[in-house]
């Protein structure tokens, strides 16, 4: 069979970045270029920045992945684009440039959802990794347990009804003055730590998350008690949520009876997470390279690719979907 080769491309939040896949497994290049010193100085992402910056940096970054796969742009056999979820104006600098691209070459154009990239991170590390699997997705914007019944196929069985768990990461790092992203900070704060403070755990009779309740009694704790450890709340923190990941992933295995776990998104990044997932008793767990949890175009590429053999190709007039779900 031909050898395809899939240009994806991501901007939904504050990383631009441009990867050629090859079979949707290798990575020829994954060009990065992240907007994190720019938005640290507003404790947060600037939508309207984020954008504008995209403008600036995507014609460099996608030159450059061309370029780093030692490939001309007529090698390409599609353009795939993250369409949502995300940032409206961010999504559109990356979707109008792979659109302009997918036209100027006549490849078809793959509208890619960006949690579905999250989860093909996992094939491009784990070469034998094949569905069905469950996906616990753990990321800025999202926080659900997915049932990866084939590459295209998908039933979200549980989500969270608020807050995603990296933003809960974020917001609490934030109070505590620890800067942004707040995630590795806590991480590495955490490490020096006892869990010693007892903290709400929510939870449901489904597979449904919150935590908005714990993020909250984090802030209360931080502002009425200074003399308690960061360190110590860090930890706290960590193992509260981590307990309220792994208490569905097993409610999960009994109710779907699939024992290969994959965990994805910029949290499945975290030390204590990744740890407790090992822990897991009787499971295939499979986890993301470092460098592929957080957001990258190599993903994108990688999930597109699935989409492409299997006939899922997007037309001129796709628009970027902010709320896009699985
Ligand atoms: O997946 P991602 O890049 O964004 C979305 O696609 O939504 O994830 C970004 C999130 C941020 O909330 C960041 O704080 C968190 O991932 N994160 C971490 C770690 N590294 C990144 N959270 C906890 N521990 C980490 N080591």
């Amino acid at each position: 069979m031909k050898d395809i080769y899939i240009l994806g491309i991501e901007s939904s939040c504050d990383e631009t970045a441009a990867s050629i896949v090859k079979n949707g497994r290798d990575v020829l290049s994954n060009v990065i270029n992240t907007q994190i010193d720019i938005h640290k100085l507003y404790g947060g992402v600037v939508p309207e920045i984020a954008s504008r910056n995209h403008i600036l940096n995507i014609s460099e970054v996608v030159k450059l992945a061309i370029k780093e796969a030692n490939m001309s742009l007529s090698d390409i056999d599609a353009v795939a684009c993250t369409y949502g979820p995300g940032l409206v104006g961010a999504l559109l600098v990356g979707l109008s440039y792979g659109k302009g691209l997918s036209y100027a070459l006549d490849v078809p154009l793959i509208g890619t959802n960006h949690i579905e990239g999250h989860i093909a991170a996992n094939y491009i590390t784990h070469k034998d990794l094949k569905p069905p699997f469950l996906c616990v997705m753990m990321s800025g914007g999202n926080t659900q347990i997915v049932h990866i019944k084939d590459y295209t196929d998908f039933e979200v069985l549980g989500r969270t009804k608020d807050d995603a768990i990296g933003e809960a990461f974020d917001k609490v790092a934030r109070i505590m003055e620890l800067g942004y992203p707040g995630g590795p900070k806590i991480d590495e704060l955490g490490k020096k730590g006892e869990p010693n403070i007892e903290l709400p755990k929510t939870h449901f009779d489904n597979l449904d998350f919150s935590f908005s309740g714990i993020k909250t009694a984090v802030i209360n704790l931080h502002h009425k008690n200074p003399d308690i450890k960061k360190e110590d709340l860090c930890k706290s923190f960590e193992k509260k949520v981590t307990e309220m990941l792994i208490d569905n992933t097993k409610k999960a295995i009994e109710q779907t009876g699939i024992n290969t776990i994959v965990i994805a998104g910029g949290v499945s990044a975290n030390s204590y997470i990744r740890n407790e997932f090992l822990n897991l008793k009787n499971c295939k767990v499979y986890m993301p390279d470092m460098k592929l949890c957080t957001d990258n175009a190599a993903m994108i590429a990688s999930a597109g690719y699935y989409d492409f053999i299997n006939g899922k190709i997007s037309d001129l007039s796709l628009n970027a979907e902010p709320d896009l779900k699985i």
